[in-house]
């Protein structure tokens, strides 16, 4: 029998129908631009978009007018530190003016900070333990008077380590440096409280927590003075001026209506989702002692399991198992070969790093399919010698991951 069983929640999730259900209005008769305040489309759509604003910032914990449209979490993250950047010292940047990041962020974040290195600003990247957490000390130490801005991912992509955000929030507050993170993979999947973590920014998409695709938000704390933020899509001065363009209505609804779902069944839906995953590996680890689970024991996303395979080939191991969706331990965009950063960061050698594939459940994963993946996988994985044989020059060539 052939099946398919989407395990790769972390790149994409399935569009829950109730989400579309909401935007199908607004895709045909409700087609109103939401700037149009002359004539009731466009009233329509406004309104439309403020409910969805509140649902997403009730989400969150934030006020709707700290909820900032984009198109996804990539434009987010290039507004906040660009634009963070440009507020403080101008585009051109001043030599030495200062970033800190992490190793293990996703592209987004490390290539928006070596474009604004480029532009004159110095980054530092900080290293991560074995699970994947940067250290607040580190953060700390790393720390000059030059310090602009620090940005944090919330979650990771591909090991599902939670970083230490209250600390890192608590010091960043306390030094009067800006704190941005990427929490992308979290929003929607854990709790996720600006109120109990003092962040200034925060990027994150509605596709990751079953919404639609090209919709995403920039969370923006409003304070007095206002936080220094500098727009980098000028035109006609949309949400306050920091991101003109025609709002996508349809994309915000799905946004809302998928914010309102998280807020109401996140709970439990990730208990049953942890506990999938749990089964997962413990039945894998059962008859496959040798595995190593990556990651955070316990600071980690319910639905990731990021699993290396010693002495396995994970696209072999992928393309034995026959139908099930799941991706390999690789780099973060198609863009980019070799080895993925992340398990570089937290200690695995490249042979390693190839020998890992990243099951992300989600909201449709049922107990059939984790069962069908166990038996898959440890078939696989002891079936199919060849799929030992491997070197570290073809561990350069896995694909990407986001
Ligand atoms: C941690 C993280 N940050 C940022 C992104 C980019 O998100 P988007 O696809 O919404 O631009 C992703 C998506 O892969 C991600 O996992």
């Amino acid at each position: 029998m052939h099946r398919t069983v989407y395990l790769d929640n972390h790149a994409t999730t399935r569009i829950d129908p109730r989400v579309l259900d909401a935007m199908m209005p607004f895709l045909q008769e409700q087609y109103g631009n939401a700037s149009s305040r002359s004539h009731e489309f466009g009233l329509t759509g406004a309104a439309a978009v403020d409910v969805a604003r509140t649902r997403i910032a009730r989400l969150i914990g934030a006020e709707p007018r700290e909820i900032i449209f984009t198109s996804g979490a990539t434009e987010s993250i290039n507004l906040a530190l660009k634009g963070a950047a440009e507020a403080a010292y101008g585009r051109a940047g001043k030599p030495g003016r200062h970033i800190i990041t992490a190793a293990t962020e996703h592209p987004a974040v490390l290539d928006t900070c070596a474009h604004l290195e480029r532009a004159g600003f110095r980054v530092t990247v900080l290293p991560v333990d074995r699970y994947g957490r940067v250290s607040p000390d580190d953060v700390a130490r790393a720390v000059t008077d030059d310090t602009i801005l620090v940005s944090i991912m919330w979650a990771n992509n591909e090991i599902g380590t939670i970083g230490p955000m209250a600390d890192l929030a608590a010091l960043c507050a306390s030094r009067g440096i800006l704190f941005h993170s990427d929490a992308t993979q979290a929003v929607g999947k854990i709790p996720v409280d600006i109120g109990h973590f003092p962040v200034d920014l925060m990027s994150f998409s509605a596709h990751k927590m079953y919404g639609p695709k090209g919709i995403g938000a920039l969370y923006v704390r409003k304070r007095i003075p206002a936080l220094p933020l500098v727009a980098q899509i000028d035109g006609g001065g949309h949400e306050q001026g920091l991101r003109s363009g025609t709002l996508n209505v349809p994309g915000i609804v799905g946004f809302g209506a998928a914010a309102e779902m998280c807020s109401q069944e996140m709970e439990k839906e990730s208990r049953v989702i942890r506990g999938l995953r749990d089964h997962l590996v413990n039945r894998i680890r059962e008859s496959l002692p040798e595995i190593r689970v990556n990651g955070h024991p316990v600071d980690r996303l319910p639905h990731n399991a990021s699993i290396t395979f010693p002495g396995q080939r994970a696209d072999q191991l992928m393309h034995a198992m026959k139908g099930i969706a799941v991706a390999t331990g690789a780099a973060c965009s198609s863009a980019r070969p070799g080895p993925s950063h992340v398990l570089k960061a937290i200690g695995l050698a490249p042979a390693e790093a190839a020998g890992t594939l990243r099951f992300g459940l989600g909201r449709f994963t049922t107990r059939d399919e984790i069962d069908y993946t166990i038996t898959s996988v440890v078939n696989a994985a002891t079936a199919h010698p060849s799929n030992r044989q491997w070197s570290i020059n073809e561990s350069a060539r896995v694909p990407a991951q986001p």
